[in-house]
């Protein structure tokens, strides 16, 4: 996780112009920020400085003003993997001479056999940070460099070597940006986590992801794994990590349209991105998307098609495999992201893996996915992010075209792959206008979910709820994956802890746990599944739960009532809104940000 950003150019405001970039990145990590800027040298001071300011906690409307006037800045936001929230902890961190500073985005898995070494050498480290061991070490190197070499090269020529030496000994993913008080270049490299030139006129940058640059640059080289770059105001050199060979940037035009999320009159993203729906599903019921077609054809002609993705992505890959038994009669295998890359061992030229991410950037998936392509598997990225590391990646893209996802809950993009998973099974079946009919039922029911009275009912259960420590969801077929989906709803915005269930494996063990007043959730379709849903629900309430039953019908079970009209298998969609909608009102009702869940990012790019 984290993001980085840079600036070099003519422009003086370059913390500034840090600054906001940091706010657009601020999605991969909240925990602390920090910026570097270089300051000149002055009558007192015949030497440039490197001047910081780093804090822990959200960025928010921090002031940057009191950093030097500077047309070289750096700046970080952190999700806290080696080291706590702490201010010290916080990016940039600096060498002993302070006149080195780096950024950091991943894990240096093998850090600490480094720092034993760095401390032999005498260097003192402050922080806990794998980070701060990687600019000792750059210092160390840069230092033997200069001893044998500084006759007959440059510190630019020097520090650029230092940071090649020393970013190939690192393990793991890895981004780095590196300044240096002597020089005016940034030195940067990748290996796993994503890095962005951004090419300007008479200026340049470099960003975790495209879109914080496209306020100041349309034109872009996505840097590939295992190479380093170095950037100053007016040139980009780009080199191969395992030489000195330089390598020819390939840069491309963003035709991306520069979108700026505001909340309008909501109170939350959360909120916003949940009603959102309502038009996201009615437009895909509707438009006219080729690539229905083209991966519709693709799951046909393959041997065995694999979904993958994380978290709610994985929600809707276990969904996947409902919709495409239940509409198109075809077996599609799943995994989670995490697990994949251990289960991908009979892929052939023949399979096909499809990714669903909003992102397009969890490291879990990306890792799995380029195992699959390894093998030679055809990949098909179902995304939202245009540009995202896995729609380069992706032989084919459909994108969910959801807009941008900013709470980091995700609600929308879990929504838009079930509709497109619902057309893609359909269009299998011959059924595609049935298919589109359902999702267009699903969009109406979307609008009476979110009327008032509709949401009253929904804030009068948090009312009766909120206290409550544990919470437990059950469904079958279909339902199952929208229980897991709202217990994962309800435990990250809430932090209540809840957890979804297959209601047939409650008498295996869960309902052990259930007790008098214990609120239980259970999704009760009009399927083939209602019948055994109901005898779970009357298991649990038979041991004192309390039971919330979320439906097409009321029934005399049911403790309280969330009624949610039948639309066939794209009754999903409404349904698992009521689970997003509880999980935003607990977190409201419990005095919470549900944008910014603790602990979470909505870029998950660190294993
Ligand atoms: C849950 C949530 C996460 C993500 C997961 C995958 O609300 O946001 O579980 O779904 O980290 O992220 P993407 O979809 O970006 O790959």
């Amino acid at each position: 996780m984290c993001g980085i950003f840079g600036y070099i150019g003519k422009k003086y405001d370059s913390a500034k112009i840090v600054f906001n970039g940091l706010k657009t990145l601020e999605y991969r990590g909240y925990d602390s920020w920090g910026i570097a800027a270089v300051a000149k040298k002055t009558s007192s001071s015949n030497q440039a400085t490197i001047i910081i300011k780093k804090k822990a906690g959200k960025i928010g409307d921090a002031n940057v003003s009191d950093l030097p006037r500077s047309t070289i800045s750096l700046g970080h936001t952190r999700w806290a993997t080696h080291g706590g929230v702490t201010d010290i902890n916080a990016h940039p961190h600096l060498d002993c001479t302070g006149t080195l500073a780096i950024i950091h985005n991943g894990i240096i898995e093998n850090y600490d056999e480094i720092k034993r070494e760095l401390v032999d050498f005498g260097h003192r480290f402050i922080s806990e940070t794998d980070t701060e061991v990687a600019i000792h070490l750059i210092e160390e190197t840069l230092k033997k460099l200069q001893k044998r070499y500084s006759a007959t090269k440059t510190h630019d020529e020097l520090l650029t070597e230092a940071v090649r030496k020393s970013f190939n000994r690192f393990i793991g993913s890895n981004a780095i940006i590196v300044v240096s008080a002597k020089s005016e270049v940034f030195l940067a490299a990748k290996n796993g986590s994503p890095l962005v030139v951004g090419k300007g006129d008479g200026e340049n940058f470099l960003a975790s992801d495209a879109h914080a640059l496209l306020p100041y640059t349309r034109t872009v080289h996505f840097m590939e794994d295992e190479t380093l770059v170095k950037v100053a105001k007016d040139s980009i050199s780009l080199y191969a990590l395992s030489s000195t060979r330089a390598k020819i940037p390939h840069f491309t035009h963003l035709s991306w349209k520069e979108t700026v999320t505001r909340k309008g009159n909501y109170p939350h993203f959360m909120l916003k991105e949940i009603v959102e729906q309502k038009d996201i599903i009615g437009r895909i019921a509707i438009e006219n998307n080729p690539k229905i077609a083209t991966v519709s054809q693709a799951i046909i002609k393959s041997y065995g098609t694999y979904i993958v993705g994380c978290g709610t992505a994985a929600y809707a890959g276990l969904a996947a495999t409902y919709i495409f038994s239940k509409i198109a009669k075809r077996h599609i295998n799943f995994a989670v992201g995490s697990e994949f890359s251990y289960l991908l061992d009979f892929l052939s030229p023949k399979s096909l893996v499809i990714a669903l991410s909003q992102s397009g950037e969890t490291i879990d998936v990306l890792d799995a996915v380029k195992k699959a392509k390894e093998k030679g598997a055809k990949l098909i990225a179902m995304v939202n992010v245009m540009g995202s590391t896995l729609y380069r990646m992706a032989d084919e893209v459909l994108l969910l075209g959801a807009g941008t996802e900013t709470a980091v809950v995700s609600t929308k993009a879990f929504t838009a792959k079930l509709a497109y998973l619902i057309l893609l099974a359909s269009k299998i079946a011959g059924y595609e206008d049935e298919g589109r009919n359902a999702l267009k039922k699903a969009a109406l029911v979307l609008r009476r979910i979110f009327e008032p009275d509709s949401t009253r009912n929904i804030r009068r259960l948090v009312d009766t709820i909120y206290r409550k420590e544990h919470l437990y969801v059950i469904g079958r077929g279909i339902s199952y994956p929208l229980a897991l989906e709202t217990a994962l709803k309800i435990k990250e915005a809430s932090y209540i802890h809840a957890e979804g269930f297959a209601a047939g494996e409650l008498k295996h063990g869960v309902i052990a746990l259930i007790e008098k007043g214990t609120p239980c959730i259970a999704y009760l379709a009009n399927d083939e599944t209602y019948g055994a849903n109901l005898a779970g629900a009357m298991e649990m309430k038979a041991r004192g739960g309390y039971i919330i039953g979320v439906s097409y019908k009321p029934h005399e079970v049911f403790d309280y009532y969330i009624p949610v009209d039948d639309v066939g298998i794209a009754t999903s969609i409404p349904a698992v809104t009521i689970g997003q909608l509880l999980g935003y009102y607990l977190a409201v009702k419990r005095g919470l940000d549900p944008d910014k869940p603790r602990n979470l990012a909505k870029s998950v790019t660190v294993k």
